[in-house]
């Protein structure tokens, strides 16, 4: 373990001692040390920081010259009809931020207040999160959106306090109710499971902290131990096998990228989800590492998420579908059970020596997951 590491792990145990049963701010996908650590490590040029940033600082979504793609008043994610509104709020979501990353790593406040605009042009516009995937597009790009949120929040002056009461508002009363499927009148083709039950998971997770909102925050962590389709022991198999490995590696990620995120924002509130079931979720990765990087696993046809029917299946073999596509997941889970916690995942590490510093989320779904991995979670330069 490095200095680093140690120091990590302590903080953890301080926080957990002095849980007072309060929300610890900033605390979604980073805490202070975290947003120092970014710094610290970028200014100073060190490695694998810096070059990581200097690909994140030349994506559009970082640029002060990002152009706001939205606000919309009705934002339709639809198998049958145009996402336009869909993807001005993913693309913004993302950019706020990667803006806000920017103001915490640079220290200028014009970040700050491009990502500002971002978060209160869309709290004054938008009225609706619609359509037969309106789940994936409010848990999605909500949890990217809150997350760029409370970093503004708690580093920056610049975002009212009005502002801020209407972006609970709208959390609450738009993103909320697709993202936990309780709006009865909203037309779901798919209940709560599989990656959708996992984005959902990670997203009630985000806003119940962004809310001070306890028993949001609880409900988030308990569909993750008991929902009927979204459990993790229903999510990942003992072998590291995943509820869609036979559907496609993409979906796969996606899953296994949702909960280590989620995972991430208990921690950073003093609980670890991360070490639950025998760290069934390092197993997940370690599993879908290994296959994509062309190796044989075993694979049990009998594992399969619910309603598989309605996606092609159940599997008879695991899936080649996207084998090989990383999506940037996988120094966070590292960073965790590796770096902080000295567990052992070759295949992991194996796949983050050949492909970091990582990047953005494929393009056509710029809001699944954390991405830029490298830049945000890596502990040890080392690696
Ligand atoms: C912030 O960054 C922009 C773009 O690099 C630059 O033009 C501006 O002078 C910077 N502002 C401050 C306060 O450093
Ligand atoms: C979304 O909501 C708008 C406004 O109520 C409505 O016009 C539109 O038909 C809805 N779209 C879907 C797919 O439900
Ligand atoms: C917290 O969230 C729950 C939904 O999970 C809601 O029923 C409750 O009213 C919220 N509490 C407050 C104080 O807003
Ligand atoms: C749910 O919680 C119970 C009690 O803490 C635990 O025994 C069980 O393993 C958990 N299940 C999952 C899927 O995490
Ligand atoms: C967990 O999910 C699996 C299917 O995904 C289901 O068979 C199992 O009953 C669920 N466990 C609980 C406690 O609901
Ligand atoms: C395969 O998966 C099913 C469903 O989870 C389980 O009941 C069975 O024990 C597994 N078989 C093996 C060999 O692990
Ligand atoms: C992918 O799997 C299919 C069977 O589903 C097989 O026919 C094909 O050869 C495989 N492709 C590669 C590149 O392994």
């Amino acid at each position: 373990m490095n200095i680093r590491a140690i120091l990590s792990l302590l903080i953890f145990v301080l926080v957990k001692a002095k849980d007072s049963g309060s929300f610890i701010h900033p605390g979604l996908l980073h805490s202070s040390s975290d947003l120092l650590r970014m710094r610290s490590m970028v200014t100073g040029e060190r490695e694998p920081w810096n070059t990581a940033f200097l690909s994140f600082a030349a994506d559009s979504h970082s640029s002060l010259s990002y152009s706001i793609q939205g606000p919309d008043t009705i934002v339709t994610r639809d198998r049958k009809m145009s996402n336009v509104g869909n993807n001005h709020l993913a693309h913004d979501s993302v950019a706020a931020l990667q803006l806000a990353l920017m103001y915490s790593i640079t220290s200028n406040v014009s970040y700050a207040a491009l990502a500002t605009r971002i978060l209160v042009s869309w709290t004054n516009t938008l009225t609706i999160i619609n359509g037969s995937d309106a789940q994936l597009a409010a848990a999605l790009s909500g949890t990217q959106l809150v997350n760029a949120a409370e970093i503004i929040r708690y580093t920056y002056s610049g975002w009212s306090s009005e502002d801020i009461f209407k972006f609970e508002n709208m959390l609450v009363n738009i993103f909320y109710p697709p993202t936990s499927q309780t709006t009865p009148t909203l037309e779901q083709q798919y209940p709560f499971e599989a990656n959708w039950g996992t984005s959902g998971e990670k997203a009630i997770i985000a806003f119940g902290i962004f809310l001070n909102n306890r028993t949001m925050y609880q409900y988030g962590k308990s569909l993750i131990n008991s929902s009927k389709c979204a459990n993790l022991t229903g999510t990942i198999n003992p072998e590291g096998q995943a509820s869609e490995s036979g559907r496609d590696q993409a979906h796969t990620q996606l899953g296994i990228g949702n909960l280590g995120e989620a995972f991430q924002m208990a921690w950073n509130q003093g609980e670890d989800l991360f070490s639950l079931v025998d760290n069934r979720l390092l197993a997940g990765f370690e599993y879908t590492a290994k296959y994509n990087l062309g190796y044989t696993v075993p694979y049990n046809e009998s594992f399969y998420r619910c309603d598989a029917f309605l996606v092609g299946g159940p599997w008879p073999i695991i899936s080649n579908t996207t084998r090989g596509m990383w999506r940037p997941i996988w120094e966070l889970p590292y960073a965790h059970y590796g770096s902080i916690k000295g567990l052992s995942m070759p295949f992991t590490l194996q796949q983050i020596k050949r492909n970091s510093p990582d990047g953005p989320n494929p393009a056509n779904a710029i809001a699944d997951n954390a991405a830029w991995e490298t830049l945000r979670f890596r502990l040890d330069p080392t690696l």
